[in-house]
């Protein structure tokens, strides 16, 4: 049996598929029809040509159901394989119209596919429909130890332009290192949010879409509206139109962040300065705030009557981590005289660093770039404080002394 499976008359796209699988393991078997078989099973009959590139040990993760079908019949199929196979990750090649996400997101389709994908879109694509098949797999499986939720991290401070979003994109590079494509950053800085432009992207779809009612009912839906980075994690952006962002409310961040921990083993939150209303819904949800200060007073003393009004208001989520950013010794403060300030220890100090401000200007973060530099290894270090590992090693503890 192979991995995946497409059944299509088009050679052409035959052809585009098994070039996009190259990269990934397992064999493509291709149906060269544009009739879909009655029963799934029939798709299981050894090949009448004997193909070296198919071992027997395969399981079958995604079918494929290709260009030069009629939709009607394919979402049919789609069904029927949805329920004779559940954990099979069923892809549509087609236009993602609005009417037909719909349909087929009732169908059991997983993914649509764009006919004209480039091979990295495609692979990217089987990928997460693998990754489904895999999670499919194992919430059937009766031993699972898994709790399904993952981490929430927002990045916070009161005060704007301290490196929040510097931060927060960083932090989604590093840990889509760990945990490729299951790593969602995103952008709660509705009106102004920049975390597009600091990753280069340019999004189809922005949270507004993410909190239609669509949406926020099918993770299907969800997961059309999310926007793939190259570095290999997801991203949703803040609206193009400041004004479309007044009409989010904080009831659907919170939501928002309920489906994307169930979906994605880590979110990461950027907000905008301050703590409005959409910036304490998330921090409700958040497992995890990293919050951030430069080395000025005035900041830090911000910081510290926010941190003290959340802890009355019991708003401070499990676990803090303190930045202190722009970090820079000539300016006549210490970490201690900070951190006194502030009225709790710093955990990670990011220097002052042109090649921070020369990433975001590129749209290319500090950590994408592999680029040797100090700021890196304090990122680095932010990273792993994430890392599934990191409480298992004795000698780090979750706070510990800084040195500028
Ligand atoms: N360690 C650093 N060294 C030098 N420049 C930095 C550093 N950190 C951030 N910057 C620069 O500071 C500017 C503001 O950073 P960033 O946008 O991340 O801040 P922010 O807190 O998200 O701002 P806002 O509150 O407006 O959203 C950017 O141009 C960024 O390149
Ligand atoms: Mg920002």
């Amino acid at each position: 049996m192979s991995r995946f499976i497409l059944i299509t008359p088009s050679t052409e796209f035959d052809a585009q598929l098994r070039q996009a699988v190259a990269g990934l393991q397992g064999s493509v078997r291709t149906f060269a029809t544009d009739m879909l078989p009655d029963d799934p099973q029939q798709l299981l009959a050894p090949s009448p040509v004997a193909t070296p590139a198919e071992p027997a040990a395969e399981m079958l993760e995604v079918v494929v159901l290709g260009p030069g079908l009629r939709v009607d019949d394919a979402l049919r199929f789609a069904t029927v394989l949805d329920v004779c196979w559940p954990e099979v990750s069923v892809v549509l090649v087609a236009e993602s119209e609005p009417s037909l996400v719909l349909q087929a997101m009732r169908s059991g389709v997983r993914e649509i596919l764009s006919q004209g994908s480039d091979p990295a879109q495609v692979r990217v694509l089987l990928e997460r429909a693998c990754q489904y098949h895999a999670s499919r797999r194992r919430t059937s499986a009766p031993a699972s130890s898994e709790t399904g939720r993952g981490k929430v991290i927002g990045v916070f401070s009161p005060k704007g332009g301290v490196g929040k979003t510097t931060i927060a994109t960083n932090l989604a590079v590093g840990l889509g290192r760990i945990t490729p494509m299951r790593v969602c950053i995103v952008d709660l800085d509705l009106q102004f949010g920049d975390v597009a432009s600091a990753l280069y992207l340019n999004p189809e779809h922005t949270v507004t879409d993410a909190v239609t009612p669509a949406a926020s009912r099918d993770p299907l839906v969800l997961k059309a509206f999310l926007t793939v980075h190259p570095a290999g994690f997801y991203a949703i952006c803040a609206p193009d139109n400041p004004v479309d962002a007044d009409n989010i409310t904080p009831e659907q961040i919170g939501h928002l962040l309920t489906q994307l921990a169930d979906e994605f083993d880590y979110v990461v939150v950027d907000t905008a300065p301050g703590l409005p209303e959409v910036g304490l819904a998330a921090l409700e949800k958040c497992t995890d705030a990293i919050w951030v200060s430069g080395m000025d007073v005035p900041g830090a003393r911000g910081l510290r009557s926010g941190l003290g009004i959340l802890r009355q208001l019991d708003l401070l989520p499990e676990n803090r981590h303190m930045v202190l950013n722009m970090a820079d010794s000539k300016v006549g403060l210490t970490v201690e005289d900070l951190e006194s300030t502030i009225g709790a220890p710093v955990d990670i100090s990011i220097p002052r660093s042109r090649a921070i401000a020369l990433s975001t200007n590129r749209g290319i973060p500090l950590l994408q770039d592999q680029r040797k530099d100090p700021a890196a290894k304090c990122l680095h270090g932010l990273v792993q404080r994430f890392h599934p590992d990191w409480h298992s090693t004795p000698a780090r503890k979750l706070h510990r002394r800084v040195v500028i």
